[in-house]
């Protein structure tokens, strides 16, 4: 008991009743917290009801005395907020204002002056969002030909098998094992909302099925071939298909697209090339699977300089020209700063040829 306050006392049987007057006259004091004992339930209130207000202070049904009560300590709506007053003010200008969270995981980055301070953010992030289980934390890039991060876990059960959802989809995961980030949540409503009626998709680098899934959703009567090379991704891809209700829409393909591109029943009028690292190296596949009289291309390069749109765009031209179709670029955007001076950029790319 920490506050006195003046407080209306009820007989239990009619405390839900008192409660709602009170509420409704707006005199119940919400930061401090309701108590009970066998017979009475005490209502912390700012002023004295008139008994015309109350008419159970006429029955005898509640009175009104003096209390003490807890106090209710707000709830932190945000990480910085739950780590006031444990870190000083320098430290608290690193603390980071957005993370990922994929299903009831977390992904903090922590600058390095942090790192000492890790489990305590972490648990001040679970303070925050209720539904996260694990949290972890990165310590490096997304590396290698399935494009995986490392993590340590700083909190929770260390469990990262977990169900995303995303614009009424539904992912299955293990976030250590496939790549999944939720900051291209924007960009698969983008690319899915251009999708016309009937269309052939080849979605050359699917991972756990997130374009093709979004795709498949928005536009049921299209074809689309999902390619994913790591043996988990594609487990939960073919899982992933299943959960969402669209296995008449989408094929998922296990291996290297560039190995694979001859499945395809017809050619394909829309391909993405979600692999920004990489992504040129398969241009001359895309132009393998795309319907020679045009398609259109959603690329993800990345560049290191300052023009990273332009750097991307001229490389991309260069090499479908070289392979004699003709680019016509519809659109571009720099996405995120993936490392110091690394830029992923996006192109929505008309090609046909020559
Ligand atoms: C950057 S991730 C994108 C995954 C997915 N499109 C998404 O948005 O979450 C690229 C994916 O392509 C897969 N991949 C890499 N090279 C490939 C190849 N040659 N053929 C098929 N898949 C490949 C990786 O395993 C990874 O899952």
């Amino acid at each position: 008991m920490d506050e006195a306050s003046l407080a209306v006392v009820a007989k239990k049987r009619m405390a839900d009743t008192v409660k709602r007057r009170l509420a409704s006259l707006g005199i119940l004091r919400t930061s401090m917290k309701v108590f009970s004992d066998d017979k009475y339930v005490y209502f912390p209130v700012k002023r004295v009801p008139n008994p015309d207000e109350l008419p159970e202070l006429i029955t005898g049904d509640a009175l009104i005395q003096e209390a003490n009560f807890d106090k209710l300590v707000p709830k932190p709506k945000t990480l910085k907020e739950a780590m006031m007053g444990v870190l000083d003010e320098k430290l608290m200008e690193l603390v980071p204002r957005s993370f990922d969270i994929i299903g009831n995981v977390a992904i903090l980055e922590l600058n390095e002056g942090l790192r000492p301070f890790a489990k305590d953010i972490a648990s001040a992030l679970k303070l925050v969002h209720k539904h996260v289980d694990t949290v972890l934390l990165k310590t490096g890039p997304s590396t290698g030909e399935y494009r995986i991060r490392p993590y340590d876990v700083i909190a929770g059960s260390g469990n990262t098998l977990t169900e995303h959802r995303e614009h009424g989809c539904k992912y299955r995961l293990d976030v250590r094992e496939v790549f999944f980030t939720p900051r291209l949540s924007g960009e698969r409503l983008r690319v899915a909302s251009q999708v016309r009626p009937n269309e052939c998709v080849a979605d050359m680098f699917a991972g756990v099925g997130p374009f093709s899934i979004t795709i498949a959703r928005m536009q049921p009567s299209c074809k689309i071939y999902a390619f994913e090379i790591n043996p988990t991704a594609y487990k939960f891809l073919e899982e992933n298909i299943k959960l969402n209700k669209v296995e008449d829409r989408v094929t998922a393909i296990f291996g290297d697209v560039r190995h694979n591109y001859r499945i395809l029943e017809k050619k394909a009028n829309r391909l993405v090339m979600n692999l920004p690292f990489s992504a040129d190296k398969y241009l001359d596949v895309a132009i393998r699977l795309a319907a020679p009289s045009g398609a259109i291309v959603h690329f993800y390069g990345a560049a290191q300089d300052e023009n990273a749109v332009e750097t991307v765009k001229v490389n991309v031209s260069s090499i479908i020209n070289s392979l004699g179709f003709n680019a016509k670029f519809l659109w571009a955007k720099e996405l995120k700063e993936v490392a110091p001076r690394k830029v992923v950029v996006a192109l929505d790319i008309a090609i046909s040829m020559r």
